[in-house]
């Protein structure tokens, strides 16, 4: 416990010190800031979510033929677990294992998959995917089925997409498989609505960010000095988050502090948009190949089962 705080301590302050200053995207989620994100879900303009789960939806049949009977499912970064009920409808699987950083969401969610599944094997646990994924001993290793939705993958690098793919295909048998969601290249105009609303929804949970900062390595953010920026970066495939500096401050923590000018943004998130083609080949890099895809009627989203 004590470890992991000292491991935050240092990635943060570390990250504030870069040039431009970083805070990684799995600090957007404190009680208040998973909470943010289902309000963000239920956006008009946040097309991800409700894409992504009619395509489970529309699919359920043909989905639980391709996974097949008697699944250990292990949801990554599961959330509300709200896909996993759809998808457990489905398939039935003996075991359910929900894994997220948000510790006190995803008991409550787990909670209310308990009462949907009674007889089913339901476990959580509360851990960062970016370290290395220990799962309990108790877990059976055979017919696994990592469910891993939301293109929270999108969150990474290529380079650490890789990476975290080739930690997930560690977690599989020969008989193991991996169910995925992914976000696709679309317009523009689309994606910048997306993740910057009219409302100031996604802004609150962009800003949200420093006071679980503030919590984390006593610093002294104030929210009101900063603003939302969300666009599409063409070149990189991404759309990237920052927050800007709405004047000069001076930012201080337990042991250090950092100058911003009026303008300077720390960098927030990457949300990298695939083309369906390059996925399954980052997919195949990592060791996962005989892919199958679901996608919606317009290619924004796409479901993607794939096996050792
Ligand atoms: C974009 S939300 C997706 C939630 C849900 N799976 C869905 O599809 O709606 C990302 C989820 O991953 C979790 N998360 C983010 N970074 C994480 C990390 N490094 N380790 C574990 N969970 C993480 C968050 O708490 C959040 O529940």
């Amino acid at each position: 416990m004590i470890e992991s705080f000292c491991m935050q301590y240092v990635e943060l302050v570390q990250g504030l010190y870069q040039k431009p200053a970083r805070i990684s995207p799995k600090f957007f989620y404190d009680a208040k800031g998973s909470a943010l994100f289902e309000d963000i879900t239920r956006l008009q303009a946040y097309y991800p979510t409700r894409t992504e789960q009619s395509i489970l939806a529309a699919n359920a049949p043909e989905i639980a033929r391709a996974v097949g009977a008697n699944r250990t499912v292990i949801e990554l970064g599961a959330g509300n677990c709200q896909k996993a009920i759809v998808l457990c409808e489905s398939i039935h699987p003996a075991y359910f294992l929900a894994v997220d950083i948000s510790e006190e969401f995803l008991h409550d969610a787990v909670a209310t998959m308990r009462l949907s599944f009674p007889n089913m094997e339901i476990q959580a646990i509360a851990a960062d995917l970016t370290s290395d994924i220990v799962l309990p001993p108790s877990l059976p290793t055979a017919r696994r089925l990592v469910f891993y939705p939301g293109s929270s993958i999108g969150n990474f690098d290529p380079s650490q997409a890789l990476a975290l793919l080739s930690r997930m295909r560690g977690l599989l048998a020969d008989d193991g498989a991996l169910l995925i969601g992914v976000d696709l290249v679309k317009s523009e105009t689309v994606l910048n609505a997306a993740y910057d609303d009219d409302e100031g929804v996604t802004a609150a949970f962009n800003l949200n960010v420093l006071d679980h900062v503030n919590r984390l390595i006593g610093s002294d953010f104030d929210t009101r000095q900063w603003q939302h920026r969300a666009f599409f970066n063409a070149e990189q495939s991404r759309v990237e988050m920052h927050l800007e500096a709405r004047a000069d401050l001076l930012v201080r923590w337990h042991d250090g502090s950092r100058r911003f000018s009026e303008g300077e943004r720390i960098h927030t998130e990457n949300s990298y948009k695939y083309r369906v083609e390059d996925f399954v080949d980052l997919l195949g890099r990592a060791g996962l190949t005989r892919t199958q895809v679901w996608t919606d009627e317009q290619a924004w989203f796409a479901v993607v089962l794939a096996r050792p």
